[in-house]
């Protein structure tokens, strides 16, 4: 057996080594140094989705969310600004807010009384004259994510000052936000019925990796698919013409248009039929006219965006690390303004695929869970990455793509992994 353990004494070029263009090393997965530098240089400092604006629709609402380890409040202020607030206290520590959800213009510490506005600034503290009077303490306050920015509602936070806008962070995968909106004839999405929160014993990487692994879903969702008559497997399969597509900034996607394209019945991406959702063809052709088949026919995004937003066509995930060997899946449903006849639908398609007994999760899940235990093991040490890298080609974007099958997106994921991790 060779070597497992990179040296401590060789940290240069450590991740140069650890990740090649064909194989991942296994420590990248189990070594908890390695995820305590992946919380500083990529958690702490890129771009993190941490949910939508419609989950704080008016002013002074907030939801509790994670950004990695951190717990946030997301606070809508009187002004409409959305905060992420830190969920810590600036007196002694504490976790300043227990709730959930709520509406509030204003967080009282339960343990001394002090109050912070909802935009994190210190509003007053009990029993005064021992601080030598009121506003004597300027500057503290309850921390705040530096940057918060939304795109179509989407809100992300980077714990540093500085560094690429959003927009530059999210490249060409903006487009694929702008896709999954576009089938909203009023140009809206909402994701406010509620987040899944799965606890899942894997690396956060093996989530990344596999949403968009477009090998799997014959093998670990090839039971479902063949006890519904799903045609989702046919497009993950070796004939499908479907392509993988690194979008650059470490995101990727299946572009499964190429298959709907060639059947070219609209909704059918929905497994529907436009006869059967009326209101919703006749709202989009209002809303575009002769682009409105189109965008029925093409159907929505399947992206996974770095490092932690996944829609998956009409579900949006959020993943979240919590340890290096466990993170937690929140998952929703998408839903359309001006999309009622499919939105309860995919209330109900999501609690049946990706809910606490869904079809599709589990089994994902149990494949994330037993990687997490392969790769405790020390030999064979490296996870292959080099499917379809002998047929890859560029597309008219200048884009890399592959095959339905390929892994492609994963090698995009790691090529920008080990950029951030090597700054
Ligand atoms: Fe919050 Fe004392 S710890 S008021
Ligand atoms: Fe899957």
């Amino acid at each position: 057996m060779t070597s497992v353990l990179p040296s401590e004494s060789s940290l240069d070029g450590r991740f140069d080594r650890l990740i090649q263009p064909d194989k991942v090393h296994g420590t990248l997965y189990t070594d908890p140094s390695i995820f305590a530098e992946e919380l500083r240089r990529i958690w702490f400092r890129t771009w993190v989705f941490v949910g939508h604006e419609s989950e704080v629709p008016q002013p002074n609402d907030y939801v509790r969310k994670k950004l990695a380890t951190q717990d946030v409040i997301m606070t809508r202020a009187a002004d409409g600004q959305v905060h992420l607030l830190i969920n810590r206290c600036a007196h002694r520590g504490l976790q300043v807010c227990d709730d959930a959800q709520g509406n509030s213009s204003s967080f009282r510490c339960p343990y001394h009384g002090w109050t912070y506005r909802n935009t994190g600034e210190l509003l007053g503290y009990p029993y005064n004259k021992g601080y030598g009077g009121k506003n004597q303490l300027a500057g503290l306050g309850m921390g705040r994510v530096p940057r918060v920015a939304s795109y179509q509602g989407f809100v992300f936070g980077s714990m540093a000052e500085d560094g690429p806008s959003l927009i530059e962070h999210l490249g060409a995968a903006a487009g694929e936000i702008d896709r999954l909106v576009g089938l909203s004839p009023e140009g809206t999405v909402s994701l406010d019925v509620g987040w899944l929160a799965h606890r899942t014993r894997s690396n956060w990487k093996f989530l990344a990796e596999n949403e968009t692994d477009g090998y799997h879903p014959q093998f670990v969702h090839g039971s479902i698919f063949g006890v519904t008559g799903s045609p989702i497997g046919a497009l993950y399969s070796d004939a499908s013409t479907a392509v993988t597509r690194a979008l650059g900034g470490g995101h990727s996607e299946n572009d499964l248009r190429p298959e709907f394209r060639s059947f070219a019945e609209p909704m059918r991406w929905f497994g529907t039929t436009p006869d059967r959702v009326p209101k919703y063809v006749a709202a989009m052709e209002q809303a575009y006219g002769e682009d409105a088949s189109r965008r029925m026919i093409e159907g929505a995004p399947h992206v996974m965006i770095f490092p932690n937003l996944f829609i998956a066509e009409i579900q949006v995930f959020n993943i979240q690390p919590v340890a290096v060997g466990e993170c937690t899946q929140y998952a929703t449903a998408v839903q359309l303004g001006g999309g009622e006849e499919l939105n309860r639908r995919m209330i109900s398609q999501s609690i049946g695929s990706v809910g606490p007994a869904g079809m599709l999760l589990a089994d994902d899940t149990e494949m994330y869970e037993r990687n997490q235990r392969g790769v405790e093991m020390l030999d064979p040490e490296w996870l292959d990455v080099r499917r379809g890298l002998g047929r890859e080609r560029t597309d008219d974007a200048g884009f890399t793509i592959g095959a339905a099958t390929d892994e492609t997106g994963m090698r995009g994921f790691w090529k920008h992994y080990k950029s951030l991790m090597e700054a």
